[in-house]
């Protein structure tokens, strides 16, 4: 029941894949084992949104906060981000999903950024499917990050303030090359952003379910975009506006 003229299927779905800790405490299993099982959640999600047609997908993987973890759990997360990155080069290639990180990338563990440059660049050249990977991200540092670069531009004459809008500024967030997420989907039942895309999720439908990341499958996402196709999006308008009657 979406608006006339709006998709039902969104273009861009942003995921706080939460729950993994959860889930292997429930089968007395080390928290690492649940983001084990996450890893596989991603394939699945990844193929899940290609095969509904969801051009663009972003998952949140390590927040800022994160760092405050175990250092065996943070270390655990990061090779096994380093082994996916590894293994999943030739799949996207072969897919042709062009990859895109997003976050203070440089200051991740050396190994994990220098695959994130090359997975980047291998996979610049493709333009229909973008997956997108949050990590050390956080909505505030991004902002951080946006006025330092705006600054630096002004400085340069590059940028003039008083012809600044919202369109010319969100190009110095990171993600200038992605369009805004329409929905959010959170798994676990958590209902927070945990400092996730605070601005570009400005005007996104939210979906909360109660699935953990492990258990999560192709029906999850198929449910979160029925969902979505059953709100109206109004951007501040009236429903009457978006949807007009006869006259
Ligand atoms: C999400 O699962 C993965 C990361 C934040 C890296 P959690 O590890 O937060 O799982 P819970 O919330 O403890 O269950
Ligand atoms: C958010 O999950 C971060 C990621 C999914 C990467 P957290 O589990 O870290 O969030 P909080 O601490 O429950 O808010
Ligand atoms: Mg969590």
């Amino acid at each position: 029941m979406s608006a006339p003229g709006q998709p039902s299927i969104p273009q861009h779905v942003a995921i706080i894949m939460d729950g993994n800790g959860r889930w292997a405490r429930q089968r007395g299993l080390p928290r690492l084992e649940g983001h084990r099982r996450g890893v596989e959640s991603v394939r699945t999600a990844l193929n899940a949104a290609r095969e509904l047609g969801i051009r663009y997908i972003t998952l949140y993987a390590f927040s800022v906060e994160n760092w405050k973890r175990p250092q065996e759990e943070v270390s655990g997360l990061m090779g096994l981000l380093e082994l996916y990155l590894k293994r999943e080069l030739s799949t996207f290639v072969r897919d042709e999903v062009r990859f895109h990180a997003i976050g203070r990338t440089a200051d991740l563990p050396a190994g994990v950024c220098r695959l994130l440059r090359e997975t980047e660049e291998a996979t610049r050249h493709f333009t229909h499917w973008h997956f997108t990977l949050a990590l050390n991200y956080g909505a505030r540092t991004e902002v951080v990050d946006a006025a330092r670069a705006y600054a630096l531009a002004v400085r340069a004459g590059r940028a003039n303030p008083a012809e600044t809008g919202w369109d010319e500024f969100s190009r110095y967030l990171y993600t200038a090359d992605l369009p805004d997420p329409d929905l959010l989907i959170r798994t676990s039942g958590e209902l927070r952003i945990s400092n996730f895309l605070l601005l570009q999720l400005a005007y996104a439908e939210m979906v909360f379910s109660p699935t953990l990341w492990p258990d999560f499958t192709k029906a999850d996402l198929q449910a979160a975009v029925d969902e979505y196709g059953r709100r109206e999006r109004r951007y501040g308008l009236t429903s009457e506006q978006v949807r007009p009657g006869p006259p």
